[in-house]
């Protein structure tokens, strides 16, 4: 949701500001602005839709050079995407710019307010109020941070804040709430960004801004501090992946790259917790191990495809520890009034570890007492930092909107959850752990074979361009795996699409099927489940007597689906509760040829962004 950069230095910091947007703008790309200091004044320029308007425009009206600058890249929340609602929001004495991301809960009141004063309020925006009462607090304080801190004080909900003044040129100054911001360290030169792939290229030493924090950048340093004005706690790290990371590689979108780096994710998120022996060792998982024995049940807490990672994980975590496990969107779980206690273990799930609807599902959480453990892919973020503990995901960073690699590696490490619960419970014999682990080590080759045989896939996905429906059905762990083909099918090609658990068809959806309907199936296999193998096999027959085009994803060796097949992709052979981390990728594929198909942007779909950082 926004992306925000902010830049002090000895480069230009327009380049610097403009390049770091580029690397943002997954988190939004309604519009795009700047702001620099230069020659003792502020200029700026703001465009609607894609940081390539506001590229042009740059380039057809430059503005002059400097050395402080920030700037935005958004996804709308107040006000629609036009050149007025762009960021930064001026005061009326043209001397703030200010960037938002979030949404400032109180912005109605302060805005009457304001015009009560006489300001002139110029966009529909719930962050313009800020650049006014910055500028208001200015005046009276002469000093930009203290400005800030004590607009904060004023301020309700969600925000992270970026401003500058024309009367301090050379200090940046930013302030967080409930919403990302990170300080790269350069030599001589300082940097804020919503997160750290803006400033990789430059620096990888970042300083974790903490819940309520200002900080003001000089050349010569940083301050930072509460918003009451006392020196508040830092914590410097080291970001231990580069540049190339963040590159497409030669792919065209992002998404396909990070399809493609699947097999090396799920390695890397086993590296490091598989000891010699090819037992378990989770030692960062700091909940003390009575804490985990005496738990008596496991709620997940997740959105979107992180839901559905959640929604697989129940499966494995009741096999194998036989705790009862529920799996609640996030956006829905604290306005119920869930039942919690000391005794349950939540895990919430979050590949950039700033989704606010689960943020405010862990707060909830930790305020009832229970324990919270976070499964994510982003380091320092704020849901790992407000947990009790962490388990991170090694997927590297995930650029392209829809999820892939972060939804392989979010499974791996709930099975090893799973697993360390059964290992700590002695639910499962250290011999059972040794021989699941290793299955999952011998994961990442059979998603690499997957991938090595999309080619049909990708035919496919193009012959059904015209379709406007597509129907996915699954079963036991395959459920979740159809909800997940659904999704990315919605998301990325704009297709009606939906999940079933196949059994519930003849309830209802069986209505839906037609002449043509393509539905994709995903066969549990045939060993172990062998019941639920043949009830889909009879499901398949039902849809397929009724017209429907049939996709089956089938293990290799399965021959009782041929017949019923009118495609049929296959996946390597896996014990039934893994299947979901080699019958996705198929599904991931589809949806990304069928939007290419059909000229959709893949990596930036329409009206979504990376990080939903409001509820
Ligand atoms: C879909 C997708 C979203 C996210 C969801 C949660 O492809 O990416 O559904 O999974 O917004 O995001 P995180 O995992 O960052 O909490």
């Amino acid at each position: 949701m926004c992306g925000i950069v902010g830049y002090v230095g000895g480069q230009s910091a327009l380049d610097v500001v403009v390049a770091g947007l580029k690397r943002l703008e997954y988190r939004g790309y309604d519009s795009a602005g700047v702001a620099v200091l230069a020659d003792g004044g502020l200029a700026t320029a703001k465009k609607a839709g894609k940081l390539v308007n506001l590229e042009k425009e740059l380039k057809d009206r430059p503005l002059p050079s400097g050395s402080t600058a920030l700037g935005h890249t958004r996804w709308a929340t107040h006000g629609g995407p036009t050149d007025a609602n762009a960021h930064p929001h001026l005061d009326n004495a043209g001397r703030v710019a200010v960037v938002h991301n979030g949404i400032i809960e109180n912005f109605a009141l302060l805005r009457a307010e304001l015009i009560t004063r006489g300001h002139d309020v110029v966009s529909e925006t719930d962050s313009e109020v800020v650049g006014h009462l910055l500028a208001e607090s200015f005046s009276s304080c002469g000093d930009l941070a203290e400005a800030m801190r004590q607009v904060c004080r004023r301020l309700e909900g969600a925000f992270t804040l970026v401003a500058v003044h024309a009367d301090e040129p050379g200090v940046v100054v930013g302030a967080r709430r409930n919403s990302p911001l990170v300080v790269g360290v350069g030599d001589g030169e300082y940097f804020l960004a919503s997160d750290v792939t803006a400033f990789i290229d430059h620096t990888r030493a970042a300083i974790e801004l903490g819940q309520d924090q200002v900080v003001e950048l000089r050349r010569d340093g940083v301050t930072i501090t509460d918003f009451a004005g006392d020196t508040a706690d830092v914590r410097s790290y080291h970001v231990d992946w580069d540049a190339s990371a963040a590159e497409k590689g030669g792919y065209d979108y992002f998404m396909l790259k990070e399809i493609a780096e699947q097999p090396k994710a799920v390695a890397d998120t086993l590296l490091g917790r598989i000891d010699v022996a090819g037992s378990l060792t989770l030692d960062e998982i700091r909940i003390p191990a009575e804490v985990l024995r005496e738990a008596t049940k496991v709620v997940i807490v997740a959105c979107g495809t992180a839901f559905h990672a959640g929604l697989i994980a129940k499966y494995a975590i009741e096999h194998w520890t036989r705790i009862p496990c529920e799996v609640e969107l996030a956006s829905e779980f604290r306005y119920r009034d869930p039942i919690l206690d000391e005794r349950t273990l939540v895990i919430a799930i979050s590949q950039s570890g700033e989704t606010m609807d689960t943020l405010m599902a862990v707060r909830h959480a930790r305020e009832q007492g229970a324990r919270v453990l976070a499964i994510c892919n982003t380091n320092g973020s704020t849901i790992p930092r407000e947990s009790d503990a962490v388990l991170y995901t090694h997927a590297g960073p995930e650029v392209a909107v829809a999820s892939t690699k972060a939804f392989l590696t979010q499974l791996v490490a709930c099975y090893l959850v799973a697993l360390y619960l059964g290992q700590v419970r002695g639910t499962q014999a250290g011999d059972e752990i040794r021989a699941v682990i290793r299955d999952l080590a011998e994961i990442s080759t059979a998603v690499e074979r997957v991938l090595e045989t999309m080619e049909p896939v990708r035919e496919l996905a193009r012959s059904l361009a015209a379709k406007n429906t597509v129907l996915f059905l699954g079963r036991h762990v395959g459920y979740p795996v159809a909800l997940e083909g659904a999704l990315k099918l919605k998301e990325l090609a704009y297709m009606h699409a939906e999940g079933f658990a196949a059994g519930e068809l003849k309830h209802g959806p069986i209505a839906l099927i037609d002449e043509d309907l393509p539905v994709v199936v995903v066969v549990p296999s045939p060993r172990g489940h062998s019941v639920l193998h043949d009830k889909i096999v009879s499901n398949i027959q039902e849809i397929r007597a009724r017209g429907a085009r049939t996709i089956v994803i089938a293990e290799e060796g399965d021959e009782t689906v041929s017949p019923y097949a009118d495609h049929l992709i296959r996946i390597p052979v896996t014990p039934a509760l893994l299947q979901p981390l080699v019958a996705t990728v198929p599904l991931q594929v589809f949806a990304c040829e069928l939007a290419t198909a059909r000229g959709n942007e893949v990596d930036q779909p329409r009206n979504l962004a990376k990080s939903v950082t409001v509820e």
